[in-house]
């Protein structure tokens, strides 16, 4: 076998014009759109690079290198590449004709230092109190789906939250592409896999969220529902897996509802509308909304409870928290706000203080 660090040096190799970017901390994501075009992500920004592949050949052979060191192919059958490396970055790459301009790679890189609550907090993506309430729910075993964009900081957000889960408990985390990484010693981590050249041994979000369930966990935390796998959470998340965490790409609080339950529609057990709806509902508590702001900063825009379903069967929502923007700084370009209590405690608060867990003091005092 060849150990990792070197796999790596190699892959570094094949990708020398952007490797500079790979190595360095402060980038999130390095986008190639063709030989001459080479943008990076930094600190939520996006930049223009002056690195350049030599030309589209070279270009090409660094991304069909990858992807036969990874055991993968790309080719005109096979246009699209999701591969990740041994250091956990992600590689996505699309050929021409499918790609208009010729190849196109995107590289999400792993951070080596996931960001813990402490600095999302220092960063102003949620207050003191929230991180409070945030902790009691989690504690209290809710179902927590944190919700929104691309880049809008779900994965860290989700990651910083399950921190909170205690250490004596056995978590397994289920995800695409390794993104969660926990301090907490017992924990299992899977990860889905497409099929290979022959078009097998594809193992699924939804495989691994089945045989979880007969690998006694205390949680679950998927990386991400994008599929039919919701239902299969959902379902889990019913059926005595409370505390369980995951993320949806959404935009408000109702419409992490909507799309989960589209999602679960993707799954092709029939099941009435009416009935899915109702396990929606009480299976997910919690809704963290993320968001990304103008100045490229990340915060938490709403933390909502999910209270049932009216009596038209429609979804009833309570929002708790919410970010209410003030201004702006006009040299900087900051957005400036706070994430307030909206003056609605959780239906679950009774349990929150005979547990003793933490309270934040505006809910306790009214
Ligand atoms: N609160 C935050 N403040 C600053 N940067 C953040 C914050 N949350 C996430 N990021 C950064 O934004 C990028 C995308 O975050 P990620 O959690 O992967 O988003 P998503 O899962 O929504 O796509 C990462 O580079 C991450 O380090
Ligand atoms: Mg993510």
């Amino acid at each position: 076998m060849i150990p990792d660090a070197v796999f790596q040096q190699t892959l570094l190799g094949f990708l020398a014009p952007v490797a500079r970017f790979l190595d360095d901390e402060s980038v999130s994501e390095v986008m190639i759109n063709g030989p001459d075009e080479i943008f990076i992500e930094r600190g939520g920004k996006i930049e223009e690079t002056d690195a350049r592949f030599p030309s589209e050949h070279a270009l090409e052979s660094a991304v069909r290198n990858i992807a036969q060191f990874v055991g993968r192919v790309i080719d005109v059958d096979r246009p699209i590449l999701d591969a990740r490396l041994p250091d956990g970055s992600r590689v996505c790459a699309i050929m021409a004709p499918a790609s208009r301009r010729g190849m196109t790679v995107s590289i999400r890189r792993f951070p080596k230092n996931r960001l813990t609550v402490e600095q999302l907090m220092k960063y102003g993506s949620l207050s003191e109190n929230s991180k409070m309430f945030l902790e009691s729910c989690v504690l209290v075993k809710r179902n927590i789906v944190v919700a929104g964009g691309t880049g809008s900081g779900k994965t860290s957000m989700l990651n910083a939250l399950s921190s909170f889960i205690p250490s004596d408990e056995r978590i397994v985390i289920i995800e695409d592409s390794s993104e969660v990484q926990l301090q907490q010693p017992h924990a299992v981590y899977l990860e889905s896999r497409p099929p290979n050249a022959k078009g097998q041994g594809a193992v699924t979000i939804r495989d691994l969220l089945r045989a979880t369930l007969r690998l006694r966990p205390d949680r679950i935390v998927v990386g991400e529902c994008r599929g039919g796998e919701a239902l299969d959470l959902i379902q889990a998340m019913t059926s005595g897996h409370g505390g369980s965490l995951s993320t949806v790409h959404a935009t408000y609080p109702h419409d992490t509802l909507h799309r989960l339950e589209t999602l679960c529609l993707m799954s092709e057990v029939e099941l009435p509308l009416s009935a899915l709806r109702g396990q929606i509902a009480s299976a997910v508590n919690i809704i963290v909304q993320t968001s990304r702001m103008n100045d490229g900063s990340r915060k938490i825009t709403h933390i909502a409870e999910t209270t049932g379903l009216s009596e038209g069967g429609q979804y009833e929502l309570q929002i708790l928290y919410e970010w209410k923007q003030t201004g702006s700084d006009s040299k900087t370009g900051k957005v400036k706000g706070v994430l307030g209590w909206t003056g609605k405690r959780p239906t679950f608060f009774d349990e929150v203080v005979s547990k003793d867990l933490p309270i934040p003091p505006e809910m306790r005092a009214k």
